[in-house]
């Protein structure tokens, strides 16, 4: 198997344990039925930014509440990126990140739209080896689990003025989660949005920044109350092209073996998955093209069975067959309503390559444990 050996730059990080750890029947008890983002390890990863002098003080510390003062500045306006990824657990024992410096890289994309200190790629890497080594216990081991990780930049200036805040903190969280949607692959609806937009020209959807979901929450309520699972966002400036759903990129596979995908635009989130996705499709001797998508190409290629597959994708759905859409003026249900092969056959490849079930030919795999 190829893989990246980790660095053990990870003893830059001291360690102030958690005196009320969980003991080991405490841990398999939280780890026996595990649903997405609920539960927690006993520690988390922390790294300070001052303006003054940098980053510093890297520690990993109790998981914990994090006392802050009411005019810290993420609490007013929205100082906040994140990142998501997951440890998985290999047969053989060990643990691996899938191409964590990707994900180092988009936080740093995503501090810089939001002026926020970049935090260099070494202390990303070396912060989730510190924590995941030590919470390694915590990386379960049954099928479709993983321990997510969830590492973000927070504005803690205490400053009510609107400025680039002068003090940062960096945290790096881990939860041990079973997959994002109950019940296996199976296909989910999606409700295509009209009237509200996730991102515009010049705004931040290609940054990774919290705000961005909040304004995804009123949507997604509608299109739960309409009963559909997901939200498929249009561009802002024409309202006629696909750009992705609130958490996931979107791929059609046509009749003709041809893959497409919205092309990465300045509004939509480039995503680790559909970049390895892409990959993948390519080594199957299908061709993938990343262009404008109309919803009306989509709509009538759904109809006419030119369209043969929708998918999403992102690290917490993987591949998520779409088997329904619709909006206000139509409803289609696609491939009739069953996940399609093409999907099926990626999931399955991402996933061997993720868990360590077939050779890791990319090197995509970092090993960490
Ligand atoms: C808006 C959005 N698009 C796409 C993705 C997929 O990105 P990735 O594959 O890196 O998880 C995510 C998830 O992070 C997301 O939040």
């Amino acid at each position: 198997m190829t893989d990246t050996a980790a660095s053990s730059t990870a003893e830059a990080f001291r360690v102030v344990r958690n005196p009320h750890a969980a003991t080991p029947e405490e841990r398999a008890k939280k780890l026996e039925h595990l649903n997405f983002g609920v539960t927690f390890t006993d520690h988390m990863a922390r790294v300070t930014w001052t303006a003054d002098g940098g980053w510093g003080d890297r520690r990993i510390e109790p998981y914990g509440p994090i006392p802050m003062d009411p005019a810290s500045s993420v609490l007013h306006y929205a100082q906040e990126v994140f990142e998501g990824l997951k440890a998985y657990r290999w047969a053989d024992g060990s643990v691996r990140l899938f191409r964590p410096e990707a994900n180092a890289a988009r936080l740093q994309r995503s501090a810089w739209r939001m002026a926020l200190p970049e935090l260099p790629a070494e202390d990303f890497m070396a912060s989730i080896q510190a924590l995941v080594e030590l919470e390694q216990d915590w990386v379960p081991d049954a099928p479709e689990t993983s321990l997510y990780l969830r590492p973000f930049l927070i504005g803690t200036d205490v400053f009510l003025g609107l400025r680039p805040p002068k003090k940062v903190d960096y945290l790096l969280i881990a939860s041990p989660s079973g997959p994002y949607f109950s019940g296996g692959v199976k296909p989910v609806s999606i409700w295509v949005e009209r009237d509200y937009h996730r991102a515009g020209p010049g705004g931040t959807g290609a940054a990774k920044c919290g705000g961005n979901y909040a304004a995804s929450l009123r949507p997604q309520v509608e299109a739960y109350e309409r009963g559909y699972d997901q939200v498929l966002y249009l561009d802002a400036a024409s309202g006629q092209l696909l750009e992705e759903l609130g958490g996931m990129n979107v791929f059609a596979v046509r009749a003709d073996g041809t893959v497409l995908t919205p092309i990465i635009n300045g509004n939509i989130l480039e995503g680790v998955t559909r970049s390895s996705v892409m990959q993948l499709i390519e080594d199957q001797n299908l061709k993938v093209v990343e262009r404008d998508i109309t919803l009306a190409e989509l709509r009538e290629g759904v109809e006419s069975g030119e369209i043969t597959e929708v998918f999403a994708c992102g690290t917490a759905a993987i591949v998520t067959p779409v088997g329904r859409m619709g909006s206000a003026d139509f409803e289609v249900t696609v491939g009739g309503g069953e996940p399609g092969p093409v999907t099926l056959a990626i999931r399955q490849r991402l996933t061997d390559i993720q868990y360590g079930r077939a050779e890791d030919t990319y090197g995509w795999m970092h090993r960490v444990v």
